[in-house]
């Protein structure tokens, strides 16, 4: 992702799951955020609210992509579970690094996260969605 590129949603990532794609728009006005926050030279205190708003909007978001995994019966199911950990995990190693002081942290979080936060849409998200339009009734 370009780094100066404002992290947006697109029609393109929608999953037509109304809660889903709410909650993926949501992630990128928090990404946006985090870019004004940056931008403006925001203090640690205030970075680090954001980060935290964005671990509980992030386990927010997984735990309600679990409920419709388990409730379809999805097939890949382990697999996605095995990749929004990583996503936690990545989070959290950056949030780490941004309080030891490390000032890479500030160029790296955004355009990180959003190229994470796009491919996973395009590809798990989207598997996902067709398995649960297919299986659910809507
Ligand atoms: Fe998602
Ligand atoms: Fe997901």
């Amino acid at each position: 992702m370009n780094r100066t590129a404002s992290p947006t949603w697109r029609s393109r990532y929608a999953t037509n799951i109304p809660s889903i794609d709410a909650h993926h728009q949501g992630l990128f006005k928090i990404l946006r955020m985090l870019v004004e926050a940056t931008q403006k030279g925001q203090s640690k205190t205030e970075m680090n609210a954001i980060l935290t708003f964005l671990e509980k909007y992030t386990r927010v978001h997984f735990e309600g992509e679990d409920a419709f995994m388990a409730r379809s019966g999805f097939p890949g199911a382990e697999a996605h579970t095995l990749e929004h950990a990583r996503f936690t995990a990545q989070l959290a190693r950056l949030k780490e690094r941004f309080n030891q002081g490390d000032d890479r942290v500030p160029g790296e979080l955004v355009p990180t996260l959003s190229a994470w936060l796009r491919d996973h849409i395009l590809q798990q998200d989207m598997a996902l969605a067709e398995h649960v339009r297919a299986k659910l009734p809507t």
